[in-house]
């Protein structure tokens, strides 16, 4: 559970009760086709971007059971190729939570249907923010840490986040709000 102090207080009356993590944790898999292809033949990043913002959604919802927007999306590294025929598969999972704020942690990995092979192709994390119906910011469940690796990627989400915060209220002062 996170365990900031600082957070206590008036979201403690709308915070709906802790969730674990298994509980939003998503997988997406698809096959890739001509469709998808850019002038190379290989998979246009632009697919693969949709469907990590695709799956971050999902995972995002199931967890606060609100309609939630993409605030940030940290380096998207494209470590190697995916090929048409190829199929990807996305697993994603809440990282870390704040007030509204959710990091969810994304792996995407390719598999050769013909030779078997699988390849860790990225992994990302998106920010995701979780809005009631006149689209502002509302509290989302903390969450249920159980085991020792989702207890190390909340830590290190917690990191990012700090980091994540800095920037966008730096962006906030030079736009002058
Ligand atoms: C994301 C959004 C709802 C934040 O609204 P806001 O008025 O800035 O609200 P706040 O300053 O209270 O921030 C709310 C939360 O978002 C987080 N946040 C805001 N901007 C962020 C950014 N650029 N990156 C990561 N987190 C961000 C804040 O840290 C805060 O987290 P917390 O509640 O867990 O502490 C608003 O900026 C928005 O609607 N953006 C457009 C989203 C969109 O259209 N996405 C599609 C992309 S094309």
């Amino acid at each position: 559970m996170t365990d900031d102090k600082s957070k206590k207080g008036k979201d403690d009356l709308t915070r709906p009760p802790p969730k674990r993590i298994a509980e939003s944790r998503t997988e997406l898999s698809e096959l890739m086709q001509p469709n998808h292809a850019n002038f190379s033949g290989n998979v246009h990043g632009g697919v693969l971007l949709a469907m990590l913002d695709r799956i971050a959604y999902i995972a995002a919802c199931k967890h606060s059971n609100h309609y939630c927007v993409t605030a940030s999306v940290d380096r998207v590294d494209f470590h190697s190729s995916v090929k048409v025929g190829e199929i990807l598969h996305l697993f994603a999972s809440v990282n870390y939570v704040g007030r509204s704020s959710m990091e969810i942690g994304i792996r995407v990995q390719s598999e050769n249907l013909l030779s078997g092979e699988h390849r860790h192709t990225n992994t990302c994390f998106f920010t995701m923010v979780a809005v009631g119906e006149d689209f502002k910011p509302v509290p989302v469940p903390e969450l249920v840490i159980l085991k020792e690796d989702d207890r190390r990627r909340n830590e290190e989400g917690r990191k990012r986040a700090t980091l994540r915060k800095e920037a966008a209220r730096q962006w906030k002062a030079k736009q002058g709000g």
